[in-house]
């Protein structure tokens, strides 16, 4: 008690004596600076608190930006490694297709239009922005001048050129031209970025592309069989011989896609691998797809090779749908061996179409979509598809080297997947009157079974040989 009534004493003396009426000037001017002292500390220790904060916060921006431009630059080294060894595709498609989320995988993202006449700014590459202009709302219709410089159009047609154009008239008989194949010559086409071994993308893209029919969904599948049983998980060119010895049947009855080659004439085309191992360009073509469509990496990388027409004088191509509706008796193309049903017909589910003009025609060959925004859509209006729509038709672009035009062939199914195809995306070019028109298609497929989409991607991703990723794929699978 007494101690305590002696502390207390102390501390009133020392509160007493800590602030004391001011006697003289001179002590005054001491508690002052005592006293502002004390005060500076504190305010001291906060500013330093919000200064380190802040020094935090600048670090942390700085290190998402490198990160993200990370990403982005991906171009840039690439570029520079061409001659380099080239990455395993394989490798590169873990991490994307291991980042598809359930809810992104469920939630594909689609431009907004707004209005026609609306222009949106699009960051494609890491130097400048884009133009993005909404042509119509009936397809989903934009206009990315642009997209190409003038210089890589041409690099693209130089590079069709080298892989050497086929007329576009002899895809109507694969059939023919199956039985004509080596398996040399099979085992070239194949191999897509043409590094001497079979990937698991490159024999499952054969699959979706639309002029792939040299083989026989059986042939297919024991080719894919002999790849995955292979401890390597990459087929020779010896061991493909293995493998497809005695199954190469030719059995094409049902194959192929009905009418897509034939809508062409006067027409000469080929396909452009967008994938690893590919001239720089052709990747980058691929990033700015994606960037532009803003979907997930994973389904523009599986999507199929680029494909570049060149059009003579006098060629054209009917009005048609580059994707097709699919039902019980028809199937995604892309996802056909996954799906293992019987449906007979194959379509091409192509959710989106990139359409790259790489020369202006000197006369004619405009891209023309008869019905966009019209109030309804009667093809009997429409008379004669194959000519006459130029005429009537509601929209013509004309072709300027570098523009891309992209477009939705389905519509969304309200649950941010694919929905049924839009028929407004009816679109053929018109007759190049003068001169060449060059076009490059690229595709982006999405199953509209959204399972099987997801199967397929799985099973593309799936490496027997990778036993460390082995795990990653292990969550994946509980994911979805
Ligand atoms: C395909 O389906 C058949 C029966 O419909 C089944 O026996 C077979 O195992 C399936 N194959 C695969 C690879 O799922
Ligand atoms: C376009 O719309 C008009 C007016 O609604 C209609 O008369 C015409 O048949 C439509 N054209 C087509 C090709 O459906």
């Amino acid at each position: 008690m007494g101690e305590y009534e002696h502390r207390l004493h102390e501390l009133e003396g020392e509160a007493n004596y800590f602030p004391p009426p001011p006697r003289h000037p001179g002590g005054r001017e001491r508690l002052h600076i005592q006293k502002s002292s004390v005060c500076s500390r504190a305010y001291f220790v906060v500013v330093m608190a919000f200064f380190h904060l802040y020094i935090i916060n600048i670090i942390a921006l700085l290190l998402y930006v490198h990160y993200n431009t990370g990403s982005g630059e991906q171009d840039i080294p690439l570029e520079n490694s061409a001659s380099a060894p080239r990455p395993m595709p394989a490798e590169h498609r873990i991490p994307s297709s291991a980042s598809l989320s359930p809810e992104l995988s469920f939630q594909l993202p689609r431009l907004e239009g707004i209005r026609v006449g609306h222009v949106q700014r699009v960051s494609l590459v890491l130097d400048r922005t884009h133009n993005m202009r909404t042509l119509s709302l009936k397809p989903l219709l934009f206009e990315i001048p642009g997209f190409l410089s003038v210089e890589e159009s041409s690099v693209v047609m130089q590079l069709a050129q080298l892989k050497g154009l086929t007329h576009s008239s002899l895809l109507t008989a694969p059939d023919s031209q199956e039985e004509h194949l080596t398996q040399d010559q099979l085992f070239s086409l194949l191999d897509l970025n043409q590094d001497g071994l079979l990937q698991r993308e490159e024999i499952l893209s054969l699959s979706h592309s639309t002029d792939g029919s040299w083989l026989s969904s059986y042939n297919l599948r024991k080719i894919h069989t002999g790849l995955e049983t292979n401890p390597s998980g990459v087929l020779s060119l010896q061991e493909f011989k293995r493998v497809s010895g005695g199954v190469l049947q030719y059995s094409t009855a049902g194959q192929g896609l009905d009418g897509h080659a034939k809508v062409r004439q006067r027409s000469t085309h080929t396909r452009l691998y967008l994938g690893e191992g590919t001239h720089h360009l052709l990747k980058s073509i691929r990033n700015r797809v994606t960037r532009l469509t803003r979907l997930p990496s994973s389904l523009v990388d599986l999507s199929e090779p680029m494909e570049v027409v060149r059009y003579e004088q006098g060629g054209y191509s009917h009005a048609h749908h580059d994707s097709g509706p699919t039902n019980h008796d028809s199937s995604c193309a892309h996802t056909h061996l996954v799906a293992n049903n019987s449906a007979s017909k194959q379509v091409a589910c192509r959710y989106l179409t990139a359409l790259l003009h790489l020369n202006s025609a000197d006369g004619g060959g405009e891209t023309s979509f008869p019905v966009a925004d019209n109030r309804t859509y009667e093809e009997e209006v429409l008379g004669d598809l194959s000519q006459q729509y130029c005429d009537k038709g509601n929209l013509k672009v004309k072709p300027v080297a570098g523009t891309a035009l992209l477009w939705y062939n389905h519509l969304s199914d309200g649950n941010g997947w694919v929905g049924e195809l839009d028929e407004f995306s009816l679109h053929g070019d018109c007759l190049v009157t003068r001169g060449f028109k060059w076009t490059g298609s690229v595709w982006v497929n999405i199953d509209p079974e959204q399972q099987r989409q997801e199967r397929y991607q799985r099973l593309v991703s799936w490496h027997p040989d990778g036993q460390s990723k082995k795990p990653e794929h292990g969550d994946l699978h509980q994911d979805l």
